[in-house]
């Protein structure tokens, strides 16, 4: 019998209505749209208005009603559930759990997966290992994150690169090969200095003084950030490559988190991709957390081709980072 590996075989997606350009926040904070075209690559990004809907499990249920819908899928199927994100609706009740039974998936179990930018790339190797191990059949991975729920809007080093949006993709067996062939996942603690929430967990419960601090809101340090993200994002997809005996012609696609730009391009120079090989939508949506790279499948799906080669390469807090190796299968 062929070894079984996880496929990747629908994808879907969504960002909120609402679309906050340069120009609207350019009244909000000092800052301009020319700073923020050339530092970061965003022109705009999505937010989730309270009349549209509330909580990521809004965003995730429709990413994943969008995938069900165009592959005819019969949520009873789906065995399970995972919804990476870094902004659950809440502590404690599990994001996935109302997900999956809003999407009426009644057989599956479920559960949040959270390593910040780094958590839907985490998610392919969990949701892929159930899968190469035969336990089940159809995985949901869905990366959600409703990143204006903790952006303060006075903070400009930090609200101009966040979005709303989410992406979801369905895991299963596949027996031609295709699917997640390799991963290079790593963490350093140090990072926790240098992107964090201050305030809402274990730590540092919620006070009035936290409140007053503004310590519910991300507190990045941008320039620290920038240079282990650049470094070790581009380090991970050059492993990969070296380790499967990938050159840069042997590679479709680099699907790499949208946090800044600059990042991608040094990324993508890293492993000799032109331009055309490298997924981006960053102008669109900026930074959405663990909704960027099923975003980029959303957006790219008409042109992918059964058996290309996808590197996909992250970065995030924690810190967190890594790359897989993926053979698409459609
Ligand atoms: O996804 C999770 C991982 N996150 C990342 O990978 C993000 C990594 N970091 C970055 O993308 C970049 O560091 C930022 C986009 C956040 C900032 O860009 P930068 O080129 O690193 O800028 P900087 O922080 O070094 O600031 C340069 C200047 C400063 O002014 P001075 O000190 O040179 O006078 C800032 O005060 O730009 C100023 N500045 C701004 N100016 C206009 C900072 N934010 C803004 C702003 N508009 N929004």
């Amino acid at each position: 019998m062929n070894k079984i590996t996880a496929a990747i075989t629908a994808v879907g997606g969504y960002v909120p209505n609402f679309v906050m350009t340069n120009k609207m926040l350019e009244d909000m904070v000092d800052t301009n749209d020319e700073w923020i075209t050339t530092r970061t690559g965003i022109k705009e990004r999505r937010v989730l208005k309270e009349d549209e809907g509330e909580g990521t499990s809004y965003l995730g249920i429709k990413a994943a009603e969008n995938l069900i819908n165009k592959k005819g899928l019969n949520p009873e199927e789906i065995d399970l559930v995972l919804v990476a994100t870094a902004t659950p609706d809440m502590f404690v009740a599990s994001t996935a759990a109302f997900v999956a039974s809003e999407i009426g998936a009644v057989n599956a179990f479920s559960y949040d997966l959270h390593a910040a930018c780094s958590s839907f790339l985490y998610g392919m190797s969990t949701a892929a290992a159930y899968i190469e191990a035969g336990r089940y059949k159809k995985v949901l991975l869905i990366g959600a994150d409703k990143m204006s729920s903790i952006i303060d809007y006075t903070d400009r080093t930090t609200c101009i690169i966040f979005g709303d949006g989410a992406g979801a993709v369905l895991f299963e067996p596949n027996t031609e090969g295709l699917g997640l062939q390799d991963e290079y996942l790593r963490s350093d603690g140090v990072g926790r200095n240098y992107l964090k929430m201050d305030a809402g967990g274990s730590l540092l419960p919620a006070s009035v003084e936290t409140v007053q601090n503004r310590q519910h809101f991300i507190y990045q340090d941008g320039r620290s950030v920038f240079k282990f993200a650049v470094s070790n994002m581009a380090d991970a997809a050059a492993q990969i490559m070296q380790r499967n005996n990938l050159e840069d012609n042997d590679v479709a696609w680099l699907v790499p988190h949208q946090a800044n730009k600059r990042i991608i391009d040094a990324t993508a120079n890293r492993m000799g991709l032109d331009n055309s090989k490298v997924m981006m939508n960053i102008q669109n949506y900026g930074n959405t957390t663990s909704a960027t790279l099923p975003l980029l499948l959303h957006d790219y799906e008409s042109q992918l081709k059964k058996g290309d080669n996808l590197v996909f390469a992250a970065f995030g807090g924690g810190f967190t980072w890594g790359a897989n190796y993926l053979k698409w299968a459609y």
